[in-house]
């Protein structure tokens, strides 16, 4: 049994939940704290101190409630500087077998070719091997062959921002952080078939949309798109001229992704800016303002995976998450734009994640919590992390931490 500590740093939120993890696996929350920062922007770092104070909230309340004190957290990451790419390494073999020292040999090629000036590696993930003229290839080891060929996928992120956001760690208290990529953490949450045969997560939260396809049990591409349900905030925002918090309150308690959803008989009010009365407005007008806004997430994000080329790969469609995901009718907005099946994330594949995802927005916390417990069931070898070996971390929450 070990305890496991991650922080979702949203831009509307930094949230801490610790879970036990069983030895068979089973995740149990233990404990969830949450802050508000306003010191970030579209998931970058845009004020130290803020931050810094509402990771240590959050994380402080988490240890509280769950009994531990927890310091070496798996921490997501976002924002549009993080880039996906693909790139593939050869090692000549010359007939020898593959080993864990070959297979090792060709990451660490990858891990060169990635290497790019003012950017940091963040996440190096294996897709599969072709050794010869076999192609697929989950695991090569034992194998013989004469060239040996790694394809992997890539995360990185701009540096300038992964270390404002390492100091934020270090001055919370939080330095041993492992940084995962958020949308690799919610890609977790969908199920093995999905994963399997193709599938497009898209997280839509406050600032950013963080995009995924992942197929064959691994992501083929990753963007993140400065586009989120503060959007549709500014947008009621302006066309009620109601101030910004109203028209959050508005947005969340009586909104619709789409007018026919919302009930054509019943009313909200409206306070106005600068002392002006106060008025009511009927929910379907309400949601007329949100509507368009929508619709035209669902067309960026179609074009996005279409520019990307990657669109078909999401063959078994595409799984929306994150506050704005709570949005009713969200999935059908998003599927009749697209043509193309939608739904919102509310269940994981993995037992004990569904109370938290009754709120779309803690899909993120969700996924650190899968990610962190497969890698601790299904030890790696260390070049799978950037950050060295995970399995050992792991081995650390397990002895330091009581
Ligand atoms: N019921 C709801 N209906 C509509 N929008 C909602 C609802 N609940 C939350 N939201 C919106 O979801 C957003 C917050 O979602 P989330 O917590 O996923 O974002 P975040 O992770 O903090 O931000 P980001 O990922 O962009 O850095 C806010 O814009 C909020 O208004
Ligand atoms: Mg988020």
């Amino acid at each position: 049994m070990s305890y496991l500590l991650v922080v979702d740093i949203g831009s509307s939120q930094i949230k801490a939940v610790i879970a036990e993890i069983s030895d068979n696996g089973r995740i149990v929350t233990r404990g969830l704290g949450s802050a508000r920062s306003g010191g970030l922007k579209q998931g970058v770092v845009i004020e130290i101190d803020s931050v810094v104070e509402a990771l240590k909230r959050a994380v402080y309340a988490a240890n509280q409630m769950a009994g531990t004190k927890l310091s070496d957290p798996l921490v997501s990451v976002g924002g549009s500087h993080l880039v996906g790419q693909d790139i593939s390494a050869t090692v000549m073999l010359n007939h020898r077998e593959v080993t864990d020292v070959l297979v090792t040999q060709a990451m660490e090629q990858v891990q060169i070719q990635a290497q790019m000036p003012d950017r940091e590696i963040l996440s190096v993930i294996p897709r599969s091997f072709t050794l010869d003229e076999q192609t697929g290839l989950r695991s090569p080891q034992g194998m013989s062959g004469n060239q040996l060929l790694a394809h992997v996928h890539v995360i990185t992120g701009a540096s300038y921002v992964i270390q404002n956001l390492k100091k934020c760690l270090k001055l919370a208290g939080l330095e041993a952080a492992v940084l995962v990529p958020s949308a690799l953490a919610v890609s977790q949450l969908v199920s093995a078939d999905e994963r399997e045969l193709g599938v497009c997560v898209a997280d839509i939260g406050m600032g950013t949309t963080d995009i995924m396809v992942v197929t064959e049990g691994s992501p083929v591409w990753m963007q993140v798109v400065p586009m989120g349900g503060e959007l549709l905030t500014h947008d009621l925002a302006i066309a009620l001229k109601t101030p910004l918090g109203d028209a959050e309150h508005l947005k969340v308690q009586y909104g619709y992704a789409h007018t026919t959803f919302a009930p054509p008989d019943q009313t909200a009010q409206v306070k106005k800016i600068a002392d002006r009365p106060a008025e009511d407005i009927r929910l379907q007008q309400l949601t007329a303002f949100i509507q368009p806004r929508i619709e035209e997430f669902a067309e960026i994000l179609g074009e996005r995976l279409r520019l990307s080329g990657r669109f078909e790969k999401a063959s078994t469609g595409i799984v929306l998450c994150g506050g704005t995901a709570a949005l009713p009718g969200i999935s059908q907005v998003f599927e009749s734009v697209l043509q193309y099946p939608c739904r919102v994330l509310k269940q994981a594949h993995q037992g004990g994640l569904d109370g938290l995802l009754q709120d779309p927005a803690n899909a993120v916390v969700a996924g650190l919590l899968a990610y962190g417990r497969d890698q601790e069931v299904r030890p790696q070898p260390h070049w799978l992390g950037a950050q060295g070996s995970m399995f050992n971390r792991v081995r650390h929450w397990i002895q330091g931490n009581f």
